[in-house]
């Protein structure tokens, strides 16, 4: 059979396991897990080490008591596919299979695995056989057939189920199962349960299997741990027996004493709390959308009107919607809620209406990013056509490296089809999976690409690293993302590395108005979403410049006459 490899990001190649490495890793594992009993130490298996499941894993791994003895070994658990497989060697390094600012995040997993060895990373299914509790992070998708149209779509859940049915035919019968994944509300009871209950009788266990659901608030950024570890919880179980098992859990490795845990009666309102909370967020982001319009052409500056309106305390998280929402969850968690209401609870009439549109709105804002490019570039009398574009910024926020359903994508593949050429800076993201592998990520027929026309040649798109480099030559650059490398970007430099005056636009809000003013002075023309303004500061450039002129002159005939 042929080697299959993994790659990692930082493009490391590692062999994927073969048949006879399965024996000697769950050996390696019972090993070790015996070890950690005689500690007197719980044994948790974490499903699935993405965002969320590599930082909980390490979260739980640093769980100690009052006499700062660990309570817990945690072994990560990742289906060794060739997209995902090298998360496991490099966890067993000591090292976080995801980029953040957060400096928590290194020190706490390198401790983890090499000081207090209450931390490893696994490939083979046999370790559930070893758990006390299996916290399930693998991803549930909801997959959109159009752009712009939510409705038109339905929830991925072959990732889940096949995890379910797997947890159920391995672990202990009394193991406590805590999914933390975002489901269609229902689904722990309705989904989870059958499935794992089937299995159970099959393997002739006569008790129900012990479930509970518990969502995940985290936040990769600059308070990537602490958005899981010191944050409120709101958590579930199918029984009674099993909601004690995971408030018990919970108390002890999330800080509850400072943020209390929401205890609910069922775990279909702990579902629908994360789908409604990640709703109402997208809602209150996408309402802003069409006063970012108004501002554009009314000479306002969005920035500092939620400045403004910000002081108010019962108005204190109003947000700039960026260009698009993305992150992984706003865009589908809404999708999840309405798919659950007719596939899992069977109703037939359509009660949503602001969800559904908030979600539409946000997933087709970045199409106007498009077209602010190609206005300044008209405004400097330049052709879109074949105009050298330079992104910065590829995640869909600031200071992380998750690119998924960001705004920068649709940027990229608009502008792409309009017939300018990208380049891409990102600090974050080594490489752009949505577009180098875009015939099969995030799944095969799934890429945005198929909206849009000339995309092949995408597929070729690398990401920079290198950002003299690559404003080398540009002649538009987009300030995409609010990466902390971008927000002080000094205009002269930044012309004088591009080669000469280019367009500018500002997705975030990152320029300020001095910014603003000195590329013009420079030549250069700048829009921005939601910001109006720009145009008053670009006729106070052209005064300036007309009343220098005419001094000039005045003083050049003053002189010649002389
Ligand atoms: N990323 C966030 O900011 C965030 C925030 C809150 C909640 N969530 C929710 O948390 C869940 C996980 O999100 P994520 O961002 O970590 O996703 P992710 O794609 O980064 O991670 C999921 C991991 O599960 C693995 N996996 C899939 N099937 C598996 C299986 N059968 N066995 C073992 N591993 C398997 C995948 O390979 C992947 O590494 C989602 O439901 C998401 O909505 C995410």
């Amino acid at each position: 059979m042929e080697k299959q490899y993994s790659i990692s990001p930082d493009g490391e190649k590692f062999q994927l396991p073969e048949p006879d490495d399965y024996t000697g890793e769950f050996q390696r594992l019972k090993n070790i897990v015996r070890d950690q009993r005689n500690k007197g130490r719980e044994i948790v298996v974490v499903m699935g080490v993405g965002f969320v499941g590599a930082v909980m894993a390490a979260v739980v791994a640093d769980t100690e008591d009052e006499n700062g003895n660990p309570l817990k070994f945690v072994i990560g658990m990742q289906r060794p596919s060739t997209r995902s497989y090298w998360k496991i060697p490099l966890l067993n390094r000591g090292l976080p299979p995801v980029q953040a600012e957060d400096p928590e995040v290194l020190p706490m997993i390198h401790r983890c695995v090499h000081e207090k060895e209450t931390l490893t990373a696994t490939f083979t299914y046999d370790v559930l056989k070893l758990a006390d509790v299996v916290v399930v992070d693998v991803q549930c998708d909801y997959l959109k057939e159009s752009l712009g149209d939510v409705k038109n779509g339905q929830a991925d859940m072959a990732a889940l189920e096949k995890s379910l049915e797997i947890i159920a035919e391995h672990i202990p019968p009394d193991a406590l199962v805590l999914i933390e994944t975002t489901v269609a509300p229902g689904t722990t009871e309705q989904v989870a349960y059958p499935i794992m209950r089937k299995v159970f009788r099959k393997r002739g266990i006569k008790m129900d299997p012990l479930l509970a659901h518990s969502f995940e608030r985290v936040m990769p950024g600059r308070h990537y741990v602490a958005s899981i570890r010191d944050f409120w919880r709101v958590c579930s179980g199918t029984n009674e027996e099993a909601t004690n098992r995971v408030v018990k859990f919970l108390e002890e490795v999330i800080n509850t004493d400072e943020y209390p845990l929401t205890v609910l009666n069922r775990p279909i309102e702990s579902e629908t709390a994360k789908i409604v909370e990640n709703s109402f967020r997208a809602t209150i982001l996408a309402f802003l959308d069409e006063w970012s319009l108004f501002a554009e052409r009314n000479g306002i500056d969005l920035i500092k009107v939620l400045e403004a309106i910000r002081v108010r305390p019962t108005h204190s998280n109003i947000i700039f919607p960026g260009p698009g929402i993305g992150g992984y969850c706003l865009p589908k968690d809404g999708g999840l809620g309405m798919w659950a209401y007719r596939h899992i609870h069977g109703f037939e009439d359509d009660i949503f209406k602001i969800t559904p549109l908030a979600i539409n709105i946000n997933d087709t804002r970045a199409l106007h990013v498009a077209q602010l490019t190609r206005d300044a570039l008209r405004n400097m009398s330049r052709p879109l056509a074949a105009a050298e574009i330079l992104l910065l910024g590829a995640s869909y926020r600031e200071d992380v490296g998750d690119t998924r359903y960001s705004g920068s994508e649709l940027i990229v593949r608009r502008l792409t089809e309009m017939g300018a050429e990208l380049k891409v800076h990102d600090p974050y993201v080594h490489h752009w999976w949505e577009f180098e592998k875009q015939d099969e990520y995030p799944s095969t027929m799934h890429s945005l690409k198929r909206f849009f026309r000339n995309q092949d040649k995408l597929s070729d798109l690398r990401v920079e690293q290198d950002l003299k480099q690559a404003l080398h030559g540009s002649d538009a650059v987009i300030f995409a993302v609010r990466h902390k490398h971008y927000l002080d970007l000094d205009p002269d430099n930044v012309v004088k590395t591009a080669g000469s005056p280019l367009a500018v636009i500002d997705c975030f809000g990152i320029l300020d108005d001095i910014q603003i003013k000195r590329y013009f002075e420079l030549g250069c023309e700048v829009k921005g979403l939601g910001r109006g303004h720009v145009k008053r500061i670009k006729d106070q450039v052209r005064a300036e410049r007309e009343e220098m002129l005419l001094s000039l002159s005045a003083k050049h005939q003053a002189d010649r006459l002389s």
